[in-house]
């Protein structure tokens, strides 16, 4: 299935996903990288595995509507039959959610609904939760509140800071993001209200 990998940063998720692509039984084949900035690390791993790529940076655009119409035709370009958000951090509007529905999906650093937005692992620390984890999620119009399709618990260690829980926890994401995008492309994603159906 054609993958196309959404990313605003160092793109660790999306090497976990090139990184299986590589491998020939996987079924999913990253054929876009898609970044809101050009400074998205993404986009040199991308590059590197000879994957083309586009930036659609919101300071370019009029307004936040014109950059999503601009960001889904770009996605669109590629044909992807799934569109991953893989620390892609803007919220997706309705452009591109009408262009691919329930074709989208976001891999966040907690266990939803808890500590959504961006700012995830720093407020599960903050809060002194013992556990907590992430979250693949179909994305919908609200901020990670879309339906979920698989999560993993992450313990929190004593003496964990942002930084060494963010990497435990990415351990964890990366696993279930390359497991799932892998079900998702092979056997197809279904949605009926909160309920998620792979394969
Ligand atoms: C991931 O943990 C993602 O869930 C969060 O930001 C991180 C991005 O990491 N939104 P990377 O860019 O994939 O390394």
């Amino acid at each position: 299935g054609r993958l196309v990998v959404l990313v605003s940063g160092g793109g660790s998720n999306l090497a976990a996903l090139l990184a299986a692509h590589e491998g020939p039984a996987y079924p999913g084949r990253v054929v876009g990288v898609v970044a809101d900035r050009a400074s998205a690390g993404g986009l040199d791993l991308a590059r590197a595995a000879g994957i083309p790529t586009a930036v659609v940076a919101p300071g370019d655009f009029d307004d936040r509507a014109a950059w999503d119409r601009a960001l889904a035709e770009s996605i669109a370009v590629f044909r992807p039959d799934l569109v991953v958000s893989a620390g892609f951090m803007r919220i997706l509007g309705a452009a591109v959610l009408d262009r691919f529905p329930g074709r989208v999906v976001n891999t966040h650093p907690a266990l939803l609904p808890s500590f959504p937005g961006a700012h995830a692992v720093r407020d599960a620390l903050a809060f002194g939760a013992k556990v907590t984890g992430c979250t693949l999620h179909v994305v919908d119009a609200g901020v990670d509140t879309g339906p979920v399709i698989a999560q993993v618990a992450v313990p929190v260690e004593p003496g964990d800071d942002e930084a060494t829980l963010h990497e435990r926890i990415k351990v964890a994401e990366r696993r279930l993001l390359v497991d799932w995008v892998g079900r998702i492309v092979a056997g197809g994603l279904t949605v009926e209200g909160r309920s998620v159906t792979v394969g």
